[in-house]
């Protein structure tokens, strides 16, 4: 919004500007709106925002005296910034909504193509993968980490610059009519639906009803636009529609991994990654990408038909960033790897990081798992199939971590060593004492058990790196 005046911000938001710009160089429009106080600056529009323990809107004096271009508040609290610093000053009744307005305006202006993306497991991750992706050809912006709410997603957009040719964003999903609200704000030209299942699953109690939660997107798609969705999956076919692009992916779908072997790393020879191999459509795309789980594997074909809507088509190396903790593979001395993927935990995903360790791990395989949250009544159910799954992975070791998981333990059985414990911390100091030479250690639980602290733990005693911790600000809860 650089080159927009106070009075087209203050109209795009439909505000009421109540004090105008003060004379100062530069540009006369903000480079993106922040909602805390003291990340407020230069360039930044601060938007006081009501909040469950304090109204951001007395923050604005802090923000202005912090140099920032302007607040937007509700009109209550203007009179206090305007007295407080120079800067311009929005009013607006409900200050959310306005910064929704204003980021939906600022979606129509930008020239950018909008790939919108939800999905039960999997979307921060398909969103990195498809911004690496569209990034090799286009000017691509992404939202940050994990902004995907109805807060997070208008911040997101107005972070991208004017030259912006592609927007990637992740769209939460807390609740029948949320993706619906956003999708309202994203306009996409592009809807991913990456998968249905079962999170968040006592918010909306079926699997039906997540599938009616996640197709809000489809039904938000203006016609002759692109949806892309998992191949075969039922619970979305009643949501399907004839007048828009339907691309599915995986197995048997139009974007899908190709049959037969996949190319001998031995054609690469400056390279040891994998190379997998892909038809799409009636094109073969051949990349090496920095990543070889199965899950993640399928995210790329998602964001493979994603950009095919686009028109690109990509090949060779794909070096994705991924957001940490999802999945991150630490080498410590002694051949022990430590898989993190701490930052939640669904049957879904547990099931995918299950079956990823069974598939890469040498040696002994490790799980520290923690409970599953948000399951609703069939949570006992979830956690029994968790320790069956477990077994058939080949765990030689569980240690599981909290009351739901201790359900896990006993389905586990005798498949192996096993260990319940109440908390992350209990659970840090036993598998510090477990784990040796050899072992690959998978450390997963919903974000409240917080098991971030056992991989740190391991890492700290061997002396490895740590991960950078995973997001700020605004983000949807996590299960
Ligand atoms: N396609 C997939 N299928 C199953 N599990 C997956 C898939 N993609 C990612 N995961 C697992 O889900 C975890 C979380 O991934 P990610 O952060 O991308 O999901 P998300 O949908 O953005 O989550 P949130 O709802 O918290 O925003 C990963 O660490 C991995 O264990
Ligand atoms: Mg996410």
């Amino acid at each position: 919004m650089r080159a927009w005046a106070p009075e087209r911000v203050a109209e795009a938001a439909g505000a009421r500007l109540v004090a105008p710009a003060p004379a100062r160089g530069g540009d006369p429009g903000p480079a993106r709106a922040v909602i805390d106080s003291r990340a407020a600056g230069p360039g930044d529009l601060f938007v006081g925002l009501a909040g469950a323990t304090a109204d951001g809107g007395r923050f604005a004096p802090q923000a202005l005296a912090a140099g920032a271009w302007g607040a937007l508040v509700a009109p209550e609290h203007a009179e206090a910034a305007r007295r407080a610093a120079p800067g311009v000053l929005l009013a607006a009744a409900d200050p959310l909504a306005a910064l929704q307005a204003l980021a939906r305006a600022w979606r129509r202006a930008l020239g950018a193509r909008v790939l919108a993306i939800t999905g039960s497991t999997g979307k921060t991750s398909t969103k990195d993968i498809l911004a690496a992706v569209l990034s090799e050809r286009l000017r691509t912006v992404a939202s940050p980490e994990n902004l995907n709410t109805e807060i997070g997603l208008p911040l997101a957009v107005l972070e991208a610059p004017d030259a912006t040719e592609a927007l990637v964003l992740e769209l939460a999903m807390r609740g029948a009519g949320q993706i619906a609200e956003l999708a309202a704000i994203a306009e996409p030209d592009v809807g991913v639906i990456v998968n249905v299942g079962p999170v968040h699953l006592e918010l909306l109690g079926s699997l039906e009803a997540i599938a009616a939660a996640k197709a809000e997107l489809i039904a938000a798609l203006a016609p002759g636009t692109t949806a892309v969705v998992p191949a075969g999956e039922p619970l979305l076919v009643p949501h399907l529609r004839s007048d828009l692009r339907t691309v599915t992916f995986g197995p048997g779908g139009e974007v899908r991994l190709a049959a037969g072997p996949p190319p001998a790393a031995a054609d690469h020879p400056l390279d040891d990654r994998a190379p997998v191999r892909i038809a799409a459509g009636d094109q073969q795309v051949e990349l090496q990408p920095n990543f070889a789980s199965a899950h993640q594997l399928q995210n790329l074909l998602a964001a493979v038909a994603a950009a095919g809507a686009l028109g690109v088509v990509p090949s060779g190396r794909l070096d994705v960033a991924f957001s940490a903790w999802r999945g991150d593979r630490v080498a410590l001395p002694g051949g022990i790897v430590i898989i993190n993927d701490c930052y939640n935990a669904n049957p879904m995903s547990m099931a995918a990081a299950l079956d990823d360790l069974a598939a890469g791990a040498p040696g002994r395989r490790v799980a520290v798992l923690g409970d599953m949250l948000e399951l609703g009544p069939a949570e006992a159910d979830y956690h029994r199939e968790l320790g069956t799954r477990a077994a058939r992975a080949g765990v030689g070791v569980l240690v599981a971590v909290g009351p739901l998981a201790r359900g896990a333990a006993r389905a586990f059985g005798e498949a192996g060593e096993v260990h319940a414990v109440d908390s992350a911390e209990q659970a840090a100091e036993l598998t510090a004492r477990l784990v040796g030479s050899g072992d690959t250690v998978l450390i997963k639980g919903s974000r409240g058990v917080g098991l971030e602290i056992v991989a740190e733990r391991l890492l700290a005693e061997r002396d490895g790196p740590l991960g950078p911790a995973p997001d700020r600000g605004d983000k949807a809860r996590t299960a």
